[in-house]
């Protein structure tokens, strides 16, 4: 048996029921939590083969529950590539996830935003993403998820996408579609790169969200994904310096929108 197959026997031992969603809780999105009834908690370090989270604003824990009626497993903290682990270690809940039979998965993050329009507090769903990061399947194929060269024209589900929108539009939350460029971080971005990354078509950046979309895609899951702006990205006449404080306080403040959309999601999904 696969290393993945035993943590999702682990899981599906503890949990007892299959969610159809997976959810990834980015930077300070982990309220989204609190949300969650009839709770099963499972810390990250009692699950074979999982690894804990070490970025701030991430906790580290698996929670399986209901929200809107429907069951989910959410991940309170994600792992980075740039805490040092490898793409493998990144994305191995996804693969979890897919051993688990589970069919689609929510991905938030928090994001700089690239387009000059975007201020600190809004959404945007992810509609593309460029990925300027190791590519997480490098190396063999693991043919029990997926085929060597998976397809990518499309990563972003065309109907979460539609349904999303048309949530968005009833709450009359504002809700832009764009493309989001990962990067392996942990360093900011320079002025230069980013005029470079707004030439190529980014709208935010961020250093998370591609290789697990990337991976979950490889296995066949469904994916739909948002980013909360928590910063404009530096730009040559910037009078202040990133700091992950301002992050933290702006993921804050836009995850109960942002948790309203993905409620209703859910339950019309
Ligand atoms: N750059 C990269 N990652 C980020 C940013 C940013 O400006 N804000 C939040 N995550």
């Amino acid at each position: 048996m696969s290393i993945y197959s035993e943590t999702a026997d682990y899981i599906a031992k503890k949990i007892g029921t299959i969610p159809d969603t997976a959810i990834i809780l980015g930077s300070g999105l982990g309220r989204l939590a609190d949300e969650i009834t009839d709770k099963v908690v499972i810390p990250y370090t009692e699950i074979p083969h999982f690894i804990r989270s070490t970025a701030p604003g991430h906790k580290g824990n698996l929670i399986f529950g209901k929200i809107e009626g429907k069951y989910v497993l959410a991940m309170q903290g994600r792992f980075h590539f740039y805490e040092g682990y490898s793409m493998e270690q990144v994305t191995y809940p996804i693969r979890v996830f897919a051993k688990l039979g589970i069919k689609k998965m929510f991905v938030t993050n928090a994001a700089g935003g690239i387009n000059t329009e975007y201020i600190p507090g809004d959404l945007m769903l992810i509609k593309d993403h460029i990925c300027l990061m190791p590519n997480p399947l490098i190396g063999k194929n693991l043919e029990e998820f997926g085929p060597r060269f998976p397809d990518m024209t499309m990563p972003y589900d065309k109907e979460l996408r539609l349904s999303a929108h048309r949530i968005a539009d009833e709450l009359k939350i504002k809700l832009y579609d764009g493309v989001y460029l990962g990067l392996t971080g942990p360093t900011y971005e320079t002025v230069s790169e980013i005029k470079f990354f707004r030439m190529i078509g980014a709208d935010a950046v961020g250093m998370s969200t591609v290789p697990e979309v990337i991976v979950a895609r490889h296995c066949g899951i469904r994916v739909f994904g948002m980013s909360v702006i928590t910063n404009k990205a530096t730009s040559e006449d910037s009078t202040t310096e990133n700091d992950g404080n301002e992050v933290l306080i702006e993921a804050d403040k836009a995850a109960s929108k942002m948790m309203n959309i993905v409620k209703k999601l859910l339950k019309q999904n």
